[in-house]
């Protein structure tokens, strides 16, 4: 006796090869092994086949069964690594899709030339030291032998915040500081860069600006070792020709003073538009400390001797860069910073 086992296996394995999800598999299995299934429907009527072919077709529901049971669960189990492998896809960052691309800063010209500078120096063995923005009159005149009603006042336009203090014009201050607070320790050898501000505005004056202070006090320094140091920072600075000469000027706080000028960088010293035809750049100013101010700042002026130099930053930057109006530094247009 034949119940159909064959055809309910064939329609069973269809059915599961067709099936898209979970829930269509569990619909699936109460259709076949259910309490009204096809499967256990036919395992009730084992009952009515012959007695001597029940071992035999009993066995065969039994493993339809038992297969029904496998197939389903493993195909339950392919539907959901195959649903956690589409997901997985889908949520995939794609991480060689290129940046947005962001423009990278520069470092300011200003900033670079003061880089420059200082490494020059340091190379010579001075060290860097710094002194406030907002300074005291003392600092900024008297100690360097500017008194209240000195007209040299007069070359350095200033911003006062009252009557003893204002914004330093010039970095020569921090020379007063430094050896106040390492007299009568020996050598001085010191650059102070920073900014400084003035009443001026114009293509070559801005109201701040920079400028690198430079001070060496020792025994038996000479307008020789000032000299020297200026021909080797010229030379580091502007090229290996250059040439510098020393021109009678006036500082309170320097005895003798001087100008100092490089030969003209754009036409090594022929003349040309830049120098004026005069074949020279003026670049800093200079001079042995006045015994005044060593004798103030607390060294004995027949014992030590010093010189000190002041330049200023953007002027250099401007000879070095060939830029003809100051303001460029300052207005932030990234076509001339960059
Ligand atoms: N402080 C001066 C100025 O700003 C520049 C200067 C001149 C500095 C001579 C010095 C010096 O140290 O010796 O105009």
């Amino acid at each position: 006796m034949d119940l159909g086992i064959v055809e309910v296996q064939q329609s069973f394995e269809e059915e599961v090869c067709q099936a898209g999800d979970a829930e269509e598999l569990e619909k699936i299995r109460v259709r076949y092994l259910g309490k009204k299934g096809k499967i256990t429907a036919l395992m009730r009527r084992l009952g009515q086949v012959p007695p001597e072919q029940r071992p035999a077709i009993g066995k065969m529901l039994n493993r339809l069964k038992e297969h029904a049971e496998e197939v389903l669960a493993s195909r339950l189990e392919e539907l959901k690594s195959r649903l956690s492998e589409e997901r997985k896809e889908k949520e995939r960052l794609d991480i060689t899709l290129p940046g947005r691309p962001f423009q990278i800063g520069r470092i300011h010209p200003i900033t670079l030339i003061l880089e420059e500078i200082e490494d020059i120096f340091v190379s010579m063995g001075f060290q860097v030291a710094e002194g406030p923005d907002v300074e005291l009159d003392y600092y900024n005149f008297e100690a360097l032998n500017i008194p209240r009603d000195h007209p040299a006042r007069d070359m350095q336009d200033s911003f006062y915040i009252d009557g003893e203090v204002l914004l330093r014009t010039h970095t020569s201050p921090v020379q007063v500081r430094t050896m106040e607070s390492m007299a009568p320790e020996l050598p001085v050898r010191i650059i102070a860069p920073g900014k400084v501000y003035r009443r001026d505005d114009d293509v070559t004056h801005s109201p701040m600006f920079h400028q690198v202070e430079g001070l060496a006090v020792d025994r038996h320094i000479t307008m020789g070792d000032l000299k020297g140091t200026l021909l080797l920072f010229s030379r580091e600075m502007f090229g290996r020709e250059r040439e510098i000469r020393l021109r009678p000027s006036f500082f309170p706080f320097t005895e003798p003073s001087a100008e100092v000028d490089i030969s003209c960088i754009i036409c090594d010293g022929s003349g040309c538009r830049v120098c004026s035809e005069t074949g020279w750049l003026e670049i800093l100013g200079a001079g042995m400390v006045h015994p005044q101010v060593l004798e103030m700042s607390g060294y004995d002026p027949r014992e030590v001797t010093g010189y000190a130099f002041g330049m200023g930053v953007e002027r250099i930057a401007m000879l070095k860069y060939g830029i003809d109006d100051i303001r460029l530094f300052y207005t932030n247009d990234l076509r001339m910073l960059k």
